[in-house]
């Protein structure tokens, strides 16, 4: 079983790519779960209703987020929208989980794939360096001795590689894959730890790269250089997707390989 998952969308920039290479790659890779982070995907903060739809008609079965969560206010009514047991769209965008509590949202989604294989996608914040959250590491715990399906990604939205890399291993054996995001800068360390666990520290932005983490470099250093604020805008140049690709055994939730993807134009 193969399993795409698509770093950060930011902009339309990121959108452009990843509509123009997403088709052939779950095509050429036979794959069977799409997943994408979307939390930068309305201009560089939040999504809206209306791109969550457009990815999902892109091929995405889950859209996982981090912390411009709350950043297009719009999105807290599709959130909403369905309840809780909806295998519906709006309750496939899921949220961190280890958010306040009842807040919008839902952290967690399980569904079934085309093929009848069960998984579960499960969305973390880290503590380090980010916005004041609940424990991701015991919030992992509690939420796995609640899931059945043996196919778990967990995509874990953190500043710090320490902090994501003590994930990994904290859910080795236990989650199909440990997928960092955030930092929106890809990582060269997807491997398959000991127990099973496809492990990557960042997956990285889809999204321009000539810009400062998908932001125009200009408007960056210029606070950079003066300390005075700014508006910041997204970047449009050097677009390139970045994905990781995993494979599993459906039966074990076992991952037995993790490839790095970028694709430019
Ligand atoms: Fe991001
Ligand atoms: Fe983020």
């Amino acid at each position: 079983m193969n399993i795409l998952f698509v770093g950060d969308i930011f902009g339309s920039a990121g959108r452009r790519i990843v509509r123009e290479h997403i088709g052939h790659i779950r095509e050429a890779n036979a794959v069977d779960l799409t997943i994408i982070n979307a939390e930068n995907a309305a201009g560089g903060f939040g999504v809206t209703p209306q791109i969550a739809e457009e990815l999902f008609d892109l091929g995405a079965d889950v859209l996982t987020t981090g912390n411009h969560i709350w950043d297009k206010r719009e999105l807290i009514d599709y959130l909403n929208s369905v309840p809780a047991d909806s295998q519906k769209r709006p309750r496939r965008v899921i949220r961190p989980a280890n958010l306040q509590p009842n807040l919008p949202g839902y952290g967690v989604f399980e569904g079934t794939t085309e093929n009848g294989v069960n998984y579960a996608v499960i969305d973390l914040q880290g503590c380090v360096f980010m916005n004041t959250t609940n424990d991701p590491f015991h919030k992992a715990n509690a939420l796995l001795s609640g899931i059945k399906a043996k196919v778990i990604v967990v995509d874990f939205h953190a500043e710090a590689t320490s902090e994501k890399v003590a994930m990994g291993w904290h859910l080795d054996g236990r989650v199909t894959a440990v997928l960092g995001t955030h930092t929106h800068i890809p990582t060269a360390d997807q491997r398959v730890l000991p127990g099973g666990t496809a492990y990557q520290t960042d997956v990285g932005m889809s999204g321009p790269y000539d810009s400062v983490i998908g932001v125009e470099k200009e408007l960056v250093l210029h606070r950079f250089l003066t300390g005075m604020p700014g508006k910041f805008e997204a970047a449009k140049g050097n677009p390139k997707m970045c994905a990781t690709l995993v494979t599993c055994d459906p039966d074990t939730g076992r991952a037995t390989a993790i490839q790095r993807i970028m694709l430019g134009e």
